[in-house]
């Protein structure tokens, strides 16, 4: 089989975004756009290896997170040029095996799809050049200098091009060589370059609106709320026979969602320690926080988990509401998870362990009633978002745990009888908790879905 290879181009500047870095370096849910797409690509077994083209300017930064990020798949880390093309190039120039398959992808593409690199990858045994575009939802107009529409092209035929672009390495070589011996070139992209001197048939795969390039700053603002909401689904490949011997802490102990993720931690042998409200631990006293960490840790001599289910739900109009009633949700809610997290650091620091705290559906948009309950889940998000940045170093990980709606207790006495089948079972968002934090994520919220 031939070996497929990503040049990965991180080489730019970053103008149009105008930050005081180039745009591939901002962060976003703790980590920055070229560790997303780094990760994207590590991750897909089709990709054997990558190529990171980078900016000379940047190469300690670059080499820093090549390193804390452990990547075994990038074998190259090139110089790019001035220009795209030029950084194309000098990645493509790189390749021997012009039998190889290779797919070009903007480093500042963050969300590309496993399913669009597969497709890229399988749609190269049938054709030398791959493009990924989408339908274009607006009418394309074309037109003249004046600023005259001379064309409208029917819209079923526009599509909007997006990255990766994938080729035969000899067939995109050949098509960069042929374009350096002209002069005042002007250059779209790879694929326009195989359209350019009509050397073969360029298919094309369909992208996906998420697969969005950030170029201006507006585009963050999307970036961020496309991660929320496209968030990271329950990893897969983890087996929790890994718990064994792990100590595990849960808030919120007594029902519910915590009381499970303790059995199931028990069977498979973590040592487990659950608290709440019914042996005296209340999380909104930091004291009762403090305290039984503490004895936890001299007991056991280390602490690899904490998780926080703790939490309460009283809904009613602001104006109605006791202000006592309001702070007491809130409390434990909001300030008991900050509690939660900061009596469980210095302990978890030692371990390089994993915080996992738990926010609602409810967090993207407020809704009448639930005011106070889900801007605190919103509240957890972003903390979340926050403080995976700030524990990196310490390589601590931290993610938030957004059930559906799941049949527990607390929803029996909120909402009453509700069809059996349409709730997601507490059992299975301890699973999926679980594996949660066993996994590398951080800064991540994880959606848990029933199963279809
Ligand atoms: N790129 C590159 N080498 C260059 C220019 C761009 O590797 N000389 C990469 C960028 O890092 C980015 C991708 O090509 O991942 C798409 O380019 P673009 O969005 O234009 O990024 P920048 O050139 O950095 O941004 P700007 O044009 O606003 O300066
Ligand atoms: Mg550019």
């Amino acid at each position: 089989m031939e070996k497929v290879y990503s040049i990965i181009l991180a080489s730019g500047k970053g103008e149009r975004f105008d930050y005081y870095k180039p745009k591939q370096f901002i962060k976003i849910a703790g980590k920055t756009l070229l560790e997303h797409t780094l990760d994207a690509f590590e991750n897909n077994s089709a990709i054997d290896e990558i190529i990171l083209v980078i900016n000379p300017l940047c190469k300690d930064l670059t080499e820093n997170i090549i390193i804390n990020n452990h990547y075994k798949k990038v074998k190259k880390i090139l110089n790019g040029g001035e220009t795209r093309k030029e950084s194309s190039f000098i990645g493509i120039n790189s390749i021997d095996d012009n039998d190889a398959k290779v797919l070009i992808h903007d480093a500042v593409r963050p969300f590309v799809s496993d399913r669009i690199i597969n497709e890229c990858v399988e749609a190269l045994d049938r054709f030398a050049a791959v493009d990924v575009a989408i339908k274009s939802a607006d009418t394309v107009i074309q037109i003249n200098d004046e600023h005259i529409i001379n064309n409208i092209p029917q819209r079923n035929y526009m599509m909007r091009g997006q990255t990766p672009q994938a080729f035969k390495v000899g067939l995109i070589k050949k098509a960069h060589e042929l374009s350096q011996k002209e002069e005042n070139f002007e250059f779209t992209d790879d694929c326009g370059l195989i359209v350019k001197y009509n050397l073969a048939d360029v298919y094309v795969v369909n992208g996906e609106e998420t697969n969005i390039k950030i170029t201006y700053p507006e585009d963050i603002f999307l970036a961020d709320k496309l991660f929320q909401i496209n968030s990271h689904k329950v990893p897969e490949n983890i087996a929790l026979t890994e718990l064994k011997d792990k100590v595990l802490v849960v808030f919120g102990a007594s029902s519910g969602i915590g009381k499970d993720i303790c059995k199931i931690a028990a069977d498979y042998k973590a040592i487990t320690y659950g608290f709440s409200r019914k042996n005296n631990v209340n999380i909104a006293n930091y004291e009762d926080v403090q305290r039984v960490l503490k004895e936890v840790y001299e007991k056991e001599k280390k602490i690899d988990y904490v998780i926080n289910t703790a939490g309460i739900l009283n809904i009613g109009k602001l104006e109605e509401r006791d202000i006592e009633d309001i702070t007491n949700e809130i409390n434990v809610n909001y300030t008991g998870a900050i509690k939660v997290i900061k009596a469980s650091l210095e302990y978890l620091k030692k371990s390089s362990g994993s915080l996992l705290l738990f926010t609602s559906s409810s967090y993207t948009r407020g809704r009448a009633l639930y005011s106070t309950y889900s801007s605190s889940k919103a509240a957890v998000v972003n903390m979340v978002q926050a403080l995976a940045e700030e524990f990196k170093s310490d390589n601590i990980n931290i993610n938030a745990i957004n059930p559906e709606r799941t049949a527990t207790e607390m929803r029996y006495k909120n909402f009453g009888k509700e069809p059996e089948d349409t709730l997601l079972s507490s059992e299975q968002v301890a699973v999926d908790s679980l594996k949660t934090i066993l996994s590398d994520l951080t800064g991540q919220v994880i959606d848990i879905r029933k199963p279809k």
